[in-house]
C-alpha cells in the first residue's frame, strides 16, 4: 500500500487528510518514483482553500517532489532505476510517498544538494528565472521591488535579482524577516504592513520609482505596487497571498505607460525542450552563484494540514517540505 495525502473538498487544513492506495505498475512512458521529500508550495493553499479549481477532487494535490526511480515504463529511455530526480508539475499527485510519474516531467538533479533542499527550491528557483529571465529581461543598475522578500520565492528573488546587478528593494512583515530578507540580498527593506511602500520607494530611488515589481501578495499590495513604478515600468502578478486582485480598468496603466503580466510558471516548462531549457538556465545560475538552496522546515509527510497552517500563518522559514 502506498500513503497518500488525499482531499475530498476544499477547506480548511483538515481536508488534508493521510489515505492508502493500490499504486499500479509505471505506464509504458513513466517512471515508479519513491519519493524522498515533498515540496508544500503556496499554491498547493489555494487548490486546498478552492480559490483554485485545478484539482479534480476527490484528489491528491502537491505539485513538486524529489525521489529515487524504482521502475521504469517499456518505452522510457534515460532512466533507470536508482536515479534521483525531482519535478515540477502542474497535474498534481505529488502529496504521496510513491507515484508514477510522466518521464517526460522529470529532471535529473545535480549532486551537491540534499533531497529535501532540492524538493523547497526546485519550484520556486524554476518560478524566479520565469521571472528574471523570461517574463522580462532583469538588467543590471536598474532598480526592482520585491514583496514578500523572506519568503520562499522572494529570497531566491531578492538573491538571484542582485546577482545579475539590480537594485533590491524588498518588503517584509515583520522586523525579524528584515534580516532574513537582508541576508539573501535585499539592499533596501519596507516593512509593508506598517509602511507607504509607494511613499518609501519614492524616496528611495530619487522619485524615480522602480522598473520593475515583483508582487505575490496581491490584493493588499497591487495598488501600492502600481504606484511605486517609474515610467515604463512592469507589474508582475504571480500570487495571491493575501488574497485575489480586484479587477481593475487598463487606464490605470496610462499614467506612467506601464505594462503588467500574471505569469504560470507550469506554462514556462510546458514543453520537454522548455523545461529542459530552464533546468539548465536555473542549475547554471546554481553553479554560478545567484542563488543557495532553501533548506526547509521537514515535517513527517502525515502533516501535510500543518505546513499549511504555517505557511498561512506566515511561518514558513522559506521551505516546508513533507518527508515520507
Ligand atoms: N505564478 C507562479 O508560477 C508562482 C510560482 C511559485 C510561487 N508563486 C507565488 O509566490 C508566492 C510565494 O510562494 P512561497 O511558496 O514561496 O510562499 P512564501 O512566500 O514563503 O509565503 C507567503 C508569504 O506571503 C506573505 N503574505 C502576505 N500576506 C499574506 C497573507 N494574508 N497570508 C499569508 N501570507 C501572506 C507572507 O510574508 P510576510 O510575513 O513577509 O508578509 C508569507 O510568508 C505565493 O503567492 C505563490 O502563489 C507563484
Amino acid at each position: 500500500m502506498t500513503r497518500i495525502i488525499l482531499m475530498e473538498r476544499p477547506g480548511g487544513p483538515e481536508v488534508l487528510q493521510p489515505a492508502e492506495i493500490t499504486l499500479p505498475p509505471p505506464g509504458p512512458r513513466e517512471l515508479r518514483l519513491r519519493q524522498t521529500a515533498v515540496g508544500v508550495n503556496y499554491h498547493d493553499v489555494y487548490v486546498r482553500s478552492g480559490l483554485y479549481q485545478t484539482l479534480p477532487l476527490p484528489g491528491v494535490p502537491g505539485i513538486e517532489a524529489v525521489g529515487v526511480v524504482e521502475a521504469v515504463g517499456s518505452e522510457v529511455t534515460g532512466f533507470a532505476p536508482g536515479d534521483r530526480v525531482g519535478y515540477v508539475s502542474g497535474s498534481y499527485g505529488g502529496y504521496a510517498e510513491a507515484r508514477n510519474l510522466d518521464a517526460a516531467l522529470a529532471v535529473r538533479l545535480p549532486a551537491g544538494i540534499g533531497d529535501a533542499q532540492w524538493a523547497a527550491t526546485l519550484m520556486k528557483a524554476f518560478t524566479v528565472c520565469m521571472l528574471l529571465h523570461r517574463v522580462r529581461r532583469t538588467r543590471a543598475g536598474e532598480t526592482v521591488l520585491v514583496h514578500a522578500a523572506a519568503g520562499g520565492v522572494g529570497q531566491l528573488l531578492c538573491s538571484w535579482a542582485r546577482h545579475v546587478g539590480a537594485r533590491v528593494i524588498g518588503t517584509v512583515g515583520s522586523a525579524a524577516k528584515a534580516e532574513i530578507a537582508r541576508a539573501h540580498g535585499a539592499h533596501e527593506i519596507i516593512l509593508y504592513r506598517e509602511e507607504d511602500v509607494a511613499a518609501r520607494v519614492a524616496a528611495l530611488t530619487g522619485g524615480e520609482g522602480v522598473a520593475a515589481a515583483y508582487d505575490a501578495v496581491g490584493a493588499d499590495t497591487f495598488d501600492g505596487s502600481i504606484a511605486a513604478l517609474g515610467f515604463e515600468g512592469h507589474l508582475v502578478n504571480y500570487g495571491q497571498a493575501s488574497g485575489p486582485v480586484a479587477p481593475f480598468t487598463p487606464a490605470l496603466l496610462a499614467g506612467r505607460s506601464l505594462t503588467i503580466t500574471r505569469p504560470i510558471v507550469f506554462h514556462y516548462i510546458r514543453t520537454p525542450e522548455k523545461l529542459r531549457a530552464m533546468a539548465d538556465e536555473t542549475f547554471a545560475a546554481l553553479a554560478a552563484g545567484a542563488f543557495t538552496p532553501i533548506d526547509p522546515l521537514e515535517l513527517p509527510f502525515a502533516e501535510a494540514a500543518q505546513a499549511h497552517r504555517l505557511l498561512e500563518a506566515r511561518q514558513s522559514p522559506g521551505g516546508i517540505v513533507l518527508v515520507p
